[in-house]
């Protein structure tokens, strides 16, 4: 799959958001977009979902723009490019089993939904994906009793479910403290590798970005200001995305997989002494 994003913005009244960004994604890679608050990172990726509509420009996917495809045609675009979310968006009392297999709700008809008809096929794989998510056990727990770190993996299994080609993840860790959000990492990290599926994260730190793309996109201001390997994004170019004030700092944009290191190593000091 070849996504073209041709000459794209979006304006919020005469504020733009996203700023004629040119990107061609190719490869089933691991992508990371970074940035600072404000930067647009989510309205890209929301208009790659259709979930918000570009002001201009072009979207193609092998060819097709997809920002004029309607009814039909948009929804099935749409159930090839997962989204996760930092709030993981699931129905809090609903069993998990049940969130994961919501995944099929663009692919099943609304009477199927309505009587929560799943075939037995669809009910074997929706148990299969939370196996390989490590969430299997929970799966008859209500979503809202399980822990950030397990809900985002429901939420990653319930996009499996749609086997799409692109996962989109908008700040997929934000929430999780560092041990989760190391597990959620590895996790989509594993879908991209074994299944061979793009991920397009945006990503809050650049420690994260660092450890776990194969590309990171730097945005400011709407516009793409970087887009190279992690071994690129010097302390120098990072100043550049994340804007060049005095008060930038690495630790400023790492989250805590580091601090956890850190912390780790900090215990290991105290424990010899
Ligand atoms: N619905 C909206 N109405 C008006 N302005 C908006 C809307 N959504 C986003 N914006 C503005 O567009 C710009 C980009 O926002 P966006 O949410 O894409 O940034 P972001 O990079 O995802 O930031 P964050 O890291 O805080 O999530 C911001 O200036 C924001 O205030
Ligand atoms: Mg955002």
């Amino acid at each position: 799959m070849k996504i073209d994003i041709v000459n794209v913005s979006k304006l919020f009244g005469d504020k733009a958001a996203v700023d004629n960004v040119n990107l061609s994604f190719d490869k089933a890679g691991f992508i990371g977009i970074i940035g600072r608050s404000g930067a647009g990172k989510s309205t890209l990726l929301r208009m790659l979902n259709r979930l918000s509509d570009a002001t201009r420009g072009e979207i193609l996917v092998d060819g097709t723009d997809v920002l004029a495809l309607r009814g039909a045609a948009k929804r099935a675009w749409q159930n090839q490019c997962a989204m996760v979310f930092q709030q993981f968006n699931l129905v809090p009392r609903m069993d998990v089993a049940s969130n994961v297999l919501h995944g099929l709700l663009g692919r099943r008809s609304t009477l199927t939904t309505l009587f929560n008809l799943w075939s037995a096929e669809d009910i074997t794989t929706a148990f299969g994906i939370l196996e390989r998510l490590g969430v299997a056990e929970q799966a008859a727990k209500r979503a809202e009793a399980l822990s950030g770190g397990q809900q985002q993996r429901v939420a990653i299994a319930r996009a499996l479910m749609q086997d799409p080609k692109v996962i989109l993840a908008d700040e997929p860790i934000a929430s999780l403290d560092p041990m989760n959000a190391q597990i959620v990492m590895d996790t989509l990290k594993r879908i991209q590798t074994e299944d061979g599926r793009m991920v397009i994260a945006n990503l809050h730190t650049l420690d994260t970005a660092r450890r776990y793309c194969d590309r990171v996109i730097g945005m400011r201001d709407g516009r793409v200001v970087f887009d190279g390997t992690p071994a690129q994004l010097t302390a120098g170019v990072a100043r550049d995305i994340y804007g060049a004030d005095a008060s930038f700092s690495e630790a400023a944009t790492s989250t805590a997989l580091e601090t956890l290191e850190r912390d780790t190593d900090y215990a290991v000091t105290m424990l010899g002494d």
